[in-house]
This record gives C-alpha cells, sequence and structure tokens, in this order.
C-alpha cells in the first residue's frame, strides 16, 4: 500500500531550483534511506514532503492527502536535522518524551504511561529522571526518536538522526529502526550520511543531488556509476567486488578501510 506519493516536484528557494523533477513512492512498513552529498537538498524535499515548504512544480500526497492536511491528522513523525533541546536548560529525559504528546488529549495520568512505555521501547526507562542534556549522543537519539514515536504516528521522518553517533550505536540504532518496522509496522523515510550501513538495514535507497538519480534497492545503489554520478568524481569509493559492495567493510575512502 502506498502510503507517501513525490510526483514531477521541482522546489525552488530564493529563485534557485533546489530539487528538480523529482518522482518516487514510499509503501507502508518499508525503511527508505536519502543520501547525497551535503546542500543536495535532502532536508529541503524532507520539508516539502511535510509541507514546510510549497512545491513551485508538482506535488506531494502522503497518507492520501496533501502534506498539511496529512500534518493535521497527527499520524506524521517528525525528527528535524538539529536538535534544539536547550543544552543549559535542565529538562528530564521524561519531560522530551511528554513533548511529544503536547497536542494529545489523552489524561495527564495516560501520558505519563505511554511516555514511559516508549521509553521503555527504546530503552531509556531507567533514565527517565536524567538531564536530557548528560546523555550520551545515541541515548539523546533514542530519546528523541521515543518523543517522535509516543503520539504513534504511521510514519515518520528522521533528519541524519545517526550524525555525532559512534559506529557501534550506529549499528544499534538501525536494528532498532528495523524492530520498528517489524513490530509496529512504521514506515521510515531517513536522511543519512551513513552509505555503509544502508545496505544492511534498508529497504531503498534515494540518491538525490537536486535530481534523483537513483531510486531503488541497495544492491542497485552500490553501483560505481551510480554512485559516481551522484557524489561527483572528487569522491573514490572503495569497491573492490560485488560481494564486497553490500559487506560491512564498505566506506568511503576517508575511513581508508578495505575489504
Ligand atoms: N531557506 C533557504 N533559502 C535559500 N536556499 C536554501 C534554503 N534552505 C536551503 N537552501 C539551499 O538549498 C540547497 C539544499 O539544501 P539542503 O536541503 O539543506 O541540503 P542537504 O540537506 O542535502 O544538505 C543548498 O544549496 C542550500 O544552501
Ligand atoms: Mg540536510
Amino acid at each position: 500500500m502506498k502510503i507517501l506519493e513525490v510526483k514531477d516536484l521541482t522546489v525552488k528557494l530564493d529563485n534557485k531550483t533546489i530539487l528538480e523533477n523529482i518522482n518516487f513512492e514510499v509503501k507502508k512498513g518499508e525503511i527508505l534511506a536519502i543520501v547525497g552529498p551535503n546542500g543536495g537538498g535532502k532536508t529541503t524535499l524532507l520539508k516539502t514532503i511535510l509541507g514546510f515548504i510549497k512545491p513551485y512544480r508538482g506535488k506531494v500526497e502522503i497518507l492520501g492527502l496533501p502534506p498539511k492536511k496529512a500534518v493535521k491528522t497527527g499520524k506524521i513523525g517528525y525528527l528535524p536535522q538539529k536538535n534544539n533541546t536547550p543544552k543549559k536548560f535542565p529538562v528530564s529525559v521524561l519531560d522530551v518524551v511528554m513533548f511529544g504528546l503536547v497536542n494529545s488529549k489523552l489524561s495527564k495520568n495516560e501520558k505519563l504511561q505511554k511516555a514511559l512505555e516508549y521509553l521503555d521501547y527504546v530503552g531509556m526507562k531507567d533514565f527517565k529522571d536524567r538531564p536530557f542534556s548528560d546523555l550520551s549522543g545515541g541515548q539523546q537519539q533514542r530519546v528523541s526518536i521515543a518523543r517522535v514515536l509516543v503520539a504513534e504516528p504511521e510514519i515518520i521522518f528522521l533528519d541524519e538522526p545517526s550524525t555525532g553517533i559512534d559506529v557501534v550505536a550506529q549499528e544499534s540504532f538501525y536494528e532498532f529502526l528495523k524492530k520498528l518496522r517489524d513490530q509496529k509496522n512504521i514506515t521510515v523515510v531517513m536522511v543519512t550520511h551513513d552509505v555503509g550501513a544502508v545496505a544492511k538495514y534498508v529497504d531503498k535507497v534515494a540518491g538525490l543531488n537536486r535530481y534523483l538519480h537513483f531510486y531503488g534497492s541497495p544492491k542497485d545503489f552500490f553501483k560505481k556509476d551510480i554512485l559516481s554520478k551522484l557524489y561527483g568524481a572528487d569522491i573514490e569509493l572503495i569497491v573492490h567486488s560485488e560481494e564486497c559492495v553490500t559487506c560491512e567493510h564498505f566506506r568511503f575512502k576517508t575511513e581508508d578501510k578495505t575489504c
């Protein structure tokens, strides 16, 4: 079942074309990774899908509705690229998750129970009274995800959720996203730089740099011509063989790791 459709989408900001003629669909329960170079328009695409930016041409339909109407249903979760939680403000882990229920009609006690349930789900219940700012990057990200999930959305949009998390924590973060999809049938659309993890954890990849250079399975994405088209000739990828392409050692050359 189709949950998101982007059709003939062109977006201009300050008269500059940021996205051009983008077409793709996401089915319910899929995990989609949007990848591409900095400034390629990934965040702009998410903001347009969520109705914060008006298309110049084309349309977006989400849950069968135009973006603004869809967002009002409360069935859409969004974790923006930058975490705006004030660093010094002494807000507890539980408070952060409760923020996710500000528009909910539940009673105070029901909200509390729900928040605790989702903290438990992300493995952070024991931290409920701790200041959010004291947590590690990975722990903060789990709590932020609980804040998004507590409203029980059908589809979530995560903009670079694993940035600032170490590699081990990243792995468990992606495992967690998979569990989320398997247990709750949530659709996940995430922007990530972590191309290596993409092969293992996602169903579809969108390669975006103004144009949608690629949309399909991770296996097809890891072909050299697609990657160089997307990232440009200056990025050299360590791809030694077909088997290697989908293995966990696949990395950009900055990590200097070979298979
Ligand atoms: N509000 C804005 N006004 C004008 N240009 C913008 C605005 N927001 C982003 N841009 C430009 O759009 C391009 C894509 O940005 P962005 O969507 O943030 O890329 P990404 O998330 O892939 O790094 C960049 O060139 C950026 O400078
Ligand atoms: Mg971005």
